[in-house]
């Protein structure tokens, strides 16, 4: 039987084209502008053709040779800053929020068969989102409620709300929102087991992710405080605590700053911050340092032997943006079996 074909719109580092593949589709065409994360997409997925642009500049003739039939599935993973809640500074100005609306142009140019759009829950408040769904409705799409989804129950060790959106035509709604939830994963058994790493900088001869980041000798004090599996900066002396964190009013939106991740749990939600103790709840169950790069991506359900290029922060933000490929394959066997339905 031939494998549905995908097109993967802002498609990063390539987690949700990995998720596809493993799921049975064949992603023949993506895009997406960043240039660390497209590096790492064609060392991944040699055989799909990345159009390295800005959506608004890309033509979706540039994929039509590649589908010379039905296109099965369309995703588009556009950016979520413009809407995330742990976004302080978003505007309505920012020129992001139009990125969703690019999509239009694939789908009435191939007319897919699903539509998969995957975002933060913030996006289903918005005006441009009901302005979308109506689109997809007069566009002749049976068109799902937008439904929350945490990772953690999709087979990803991470607590990741997200809010997904299906759109069919010509192919069963319900078949493709049918979601299978997935035994719960863990901090343990996704991280427990590996080397303690070197300080600073890749260390020779060993997994270029796996080293932890060098903290100043006073957060390496925070730490040595901080209670091991689950520990909080509650438990800090008042001398080094942050003066922020001294005022009662500013302490709760802080509260995972210098919090360590907890075995038998799931992450909490990785961002692009994810190796920095200061951006969330980042450091180790027990080892007094943040979680490295290649712990980070074995949270978001990468597999070891995915390549990463870029610097540190690169890296970073590749894994924080990306949907958990494991996450994508639980979605994309539903889509898949509605397309075969
Ligand atoms: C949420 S991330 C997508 C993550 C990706 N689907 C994955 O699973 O790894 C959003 C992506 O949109 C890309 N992007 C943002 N603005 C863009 C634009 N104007 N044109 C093309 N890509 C854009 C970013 O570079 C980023 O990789």
């Amino acid at each position: 039987m031939p494998r549905p074909i995908a097109l993967d719109l802002f498609c990063g580092s390539g987690a949700v084209s990995l998720g596809l593949q493993k799921a049975g589709f064949r992603v023949v065409g993506a895009v997406d502008f960043d240039i660390g994360a497209c590096r790492t997409y064609r060392e991944n997925h040699p055989d799909v053709r990345l159009i390295e642009k800005d959506i608004r500049a890309v033509k979706p003739d540039e994929f039509s040779d590649l589908i010379p039939g039905q296109l099965d599935l369309l995703v588009v993973c556009a950016p979520c800053q413009p809407f995330s809640s742990q976004n302080r500074h978003k505007s309505n100005n920012d020129s992001r929020r139009d990125l969703v609306g690019q999509s239009k142009k694939f789908i009435t140019r191939f007319e897919p068969s699903l539509v998969f759009l995957e975002n933060v829950p913030g996006l289903a408040s918005t005006t441009i989102f009901g302005g979308f769904r109506k689109w997809l409705k007069k566009a002749g799409y049976s068109v799902a409620e937008p439904k929350r989804v945490d990772a953690a129950d999709l087979g990803v060790p991470q607590r990741r709300t997200r809010m997904i959106l299906v759109a069919a035509k010509g192919v069963p709604l319900s078949v493709a929102t049918r979601l299978v939830q997935r035994r719960r994963r863990t901090v343990q058994g996704a991280i427990q087991g590996l080397p303690v790493p070197g300080i600073g900088k890749p260390q020779p001869g060993e997994d270029p992710l796996h080293y932890a980041r060098k903290h100043t000798d006073l957060n390496i004090r925070r730490l040595q405080y901080i209670p091991h599996d689950g520990g909080g900066r509650e438990s800090l002396p008042l001398e080094l605590q942050l003066d922020c964190h001294k005022r009662a009013e500013r302490a709760s939106s802080f509260s995972d700053t210098y919090g360590r991740m907890r075995w038998n749990d799931v992450a909490p939600t990785l961002t692009t911050g994810c190796t920095d103790i200061t951006r969330g709840r980042y450091a180790h169950p027990e080892q007094n340092r943040a979680i490295t790069l290649r712990e980070a991506a074995r949270l978001q359900s990468f597999p070891d032997n995915y390549i990463f290029h870029g610097n540190a922060g690169q890296v970073a933000t590749q894994i924080g943006n990306a949907v958990p490929p494991a996450m994508m394959r639980t979605i994309a066997r539903s889509l898949l079996a509605a397309i075969r339905a």
